[in-house]
């Protein structure tokens, strides 16, 4: 109460679709006779994760992990927690990672450390959206969407305690 929060408009739903069709278009390039495992970070990751296959024709296949930086808010903790969760075996496997946007670079440092050590045959990352002046360690993206400024951003996926997940659009949220 008392401090409204205000949307601004930052990424319109046309140029999202532009930028997915085309990492959709790397990725179809490099993975058409690799049958890759996609595995995406819930929650935020969900709806371009959607959008993504629907341009993938080509066999593969779909995890998810829930994993998280952030205790609520707009700031991240820091810490890194993920949820325990089968995955199927990775060894010898074509692994993409799905990630709605990268920002610390904590969360993505840790998954692809983890998927890592069981040990694919290529282990590669893919981010709608990149918050790259808040990076505090480096991460190779290798299907990168599109750079975002040092602003907290919801909308397609993206969250601010849970709500604005549901928008077709990405905002700044402004306090
Ligand atoms: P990182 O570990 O700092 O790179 O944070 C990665 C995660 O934090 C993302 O998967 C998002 O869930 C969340 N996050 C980071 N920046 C934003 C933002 O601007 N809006 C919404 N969520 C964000
Ligand atoms: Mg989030």
């Amino acid at each position: 109460m008392g401090s409204e929060a205000k949307l601004r408009k930052l990424i319109p739903s046309e140029q999202i679709a532009a930028t997915v069709s085309r990492l959709a278009a790397e990725i179809r390039h490099d993975y058409h006779d690799k049958n890759p495992l996609l595995i995406a970070v819930l929650k935020g990751s969900f709806m371009f994760l959607a959008d993504l296959v629907r341009q993938l024709d080509l066999p593969l296949e779909i995890e998810f992990v829930r994993i998280s930086s952030y205790g609520g808010g707009t700031e991240s903790s820091g810490a890194v927690r993920m949820a325990p969760g089968a995955l199927p075996k990775l060894k010898g496997r074509h692994v993409l990672v799905v990630e709605d946007i990268i920002d610390t670079g904590l969360t993505a440092a840790f998954l692809l450390d983890y998927l890592g050590r069981k040990k694919p045959a290529s282990l590669k990352l893919c981010s709608l959206t990149d918050k790259a002046d808040r990076r505090r360690i480096i991460i190779n993206i290798g299907y990168r969407g599109l750079a975002v400024p040092d602003k907290f951003i919801v909308g397609y996926g993206l969250d601010c305690d849970e709500k604005y997940r549901n928008l077709p659009d990405i905002y700044v949220l402004e306090q």
